[in-house]
């Protein structure tokens, strides 16, 4: 069996059943959609595949707020199923490097693989599938779904992004509509286009029904 099976292996069994939108399907999602842009834009495909299985081990969300632990646990599971060096090294950049780190923090992504599986996991994140994982995420950590009180924050920093209170509603303007723009791959960025109308439009007619009003639409 190749490292990628007996790791595909590994990782389904850790993520069968898991409710957050972070569940075994989103990975499978992302490792096919990497698979897609790899196609059309190149780059080393076991190192895209590898990735695209790790990149959500040890999320901070989910490890007690670890914020860099993902890139050290997916090193310790590519290193016992005998990953070479340098595989090892180029796919623990992209699980350290793929992460939404915050509104107004610019994140670095210097591998063609990694800007790949970034772009399929913010594809993930966006259009019909993201709108149901943003609920999904939402519910199972008790926040509202929206609050319209509640302030939009562009955070300048991952601690203050990560610990954030926010709802699910806020969370397209801090994330979800910003992701269109930081897609790298020309490939990923057509794509996007089509996933980021399907939030607009989703949000338009959320906002209608929020705030309809008998008089005004009798
Ligand atoms: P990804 O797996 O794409 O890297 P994240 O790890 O940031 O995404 O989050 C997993 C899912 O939960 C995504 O669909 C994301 O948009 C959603 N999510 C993350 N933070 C929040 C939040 N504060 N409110 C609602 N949804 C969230
Ligand atoms: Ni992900």
């Amino acid at each position: 069996m190749s490292i990628v099976e007996k790791i595909k292996n590994e990782i389904k069994s850790q993520f069968e059943g898991e409710a957050t939108g972070h569940d075994w399907h989103h990975i499978m999602r992302v490792f096919n959609l990497s698979k897609f842009i790899q196609s059309t834009e190149g780059g080393d495909l076991e190192t895209i595949e590898l990735a695209a299985l790790l990149h959500d081990i040890s999320d901070h969300k989910f490890n007690g707020g670890k914020l860099d632990e993902g890139g050290k646990v997916a090193e310790e599971i590519l290193f016992r199923h005998g990953a070479s060096k340098e595989l090892i090294k180029n796919v623990r950049y992209i699980v350290d490097n793929i992460s939404f780190k915050g509104a107004q923090v610019t994140s670095e992504m210097n591998s063609l693989e990694g800007k790949i599986v970034q772009d399929a996991d913010r594809l993930d994140a966006i259009g019909a599938i993201g709108i149901a994982r943003t609920f999904a995420y939402g519910g199972n950590r008790n926040q509202p779904i929206y609050e319209p009180s509640g302030e939009i924050v562009m955070h300048d920093s991952f601690e203050a992004y990560a610990n954030a209170k926010t709802s699910s509603i806020n969370h397209f303007y801090e994330k979800l509509l910003l992701l269109k723009d930081r897609l790298n791959t020309k490939t990923g960025i057509e794509l996007g286009e089509k996933r980021h109308a399907i939030m607009t439009e989703f949000l338009t007619e959320f906002h209608k029904e929020w705030n309809f009003n008998t008089e005004e639409n009798s």
